[in-house]
């Protein structure tokens, strides 16, 4: 996917471009800080522990991979989002992956996300091989449902009990996007 630079709202520069292993360094300060200013996501900050080799190996292998995707968001050069889109490499479901979003809290409401999903969508219906977009989002996660469901996704599943968090549990919905859109 070529880079592409959107204006903000405040005059801004948001720039996204696909992921390279170069990228692996900031990275491994970017997603622990990030993973510690949400419970949204799965992973705790305590678990993620990849080295600078393992992410450079997962840049690599995901740039290397024609269905799969890694994108970054930066704004005046500081990393502020990171969006991947992953499936795996079976015939059957070749056609689909899994997204994963996240943005640093300080730059939340900005649209990062949503130009981030938008890259996505791009470089997806460009490319022939994926028509479907999945992703789970859990239900108390609002900022994240509406820009989904704005963005076009559909709820398509309930999981009940999806995650335990400090001893309480939170229910999943998945959603998704069939392509080429209407
Ligand atoms: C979810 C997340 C990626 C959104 O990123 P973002 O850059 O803030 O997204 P945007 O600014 O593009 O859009 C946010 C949307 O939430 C809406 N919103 C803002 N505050 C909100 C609130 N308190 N409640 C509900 N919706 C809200 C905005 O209006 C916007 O919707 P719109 O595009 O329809 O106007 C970001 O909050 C994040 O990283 N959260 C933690 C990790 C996470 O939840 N990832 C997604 C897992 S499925």
């Amino acid at each position: 996917m070529d880079a592409r630079s959107s204006r903000l709202a405040d005059g801004k520069t948001l720039e996204i471009r696909e992921a390279v292993q170069q990228d692996a360094a900031d990275l491994l300060e970017f997603l622990p800080r990030t993973f510690e200013e949400t419970d949204c996501l799965i992973m705790t900050r305590q678990e993620f522990d990849q080295t600078l080799d393992q992410e450079a190996n997962f840049l690599g292998k995901v740039a290397a991979s024609t269905t799969q995707l890694a994108l970054l968001a930066h704004i005046d050069s500081r990393l502020v989002g990171m969006l991947t889109f992953i499936g795996r490499d079976l015939e059957r479901v070749r056609h689909t992956g899994e997204v994963g979003l996240i943005v640093s809290q300080d730059q939340w409401g900005r649209g990062v996300g949503r130009h981030l999903m938008l890259a996505l969508h791009d470089w997806a219906i460009q490319n022939p091989l994926i028509t479907k977009i999945d992703l789970r989002v859990r239900l108390s996660n609002q900022r994240a449902i509406s820009l989904y469901e704005r963005l076009g996704y559909e709820i398509e599943g309930w999981i009940r009990r999806a995650v335990l968090i400090d001893g309480e549990y939170d229910d999943h919905y998945w959603m998704g996007l069939k392509l080429p859109l209407d």
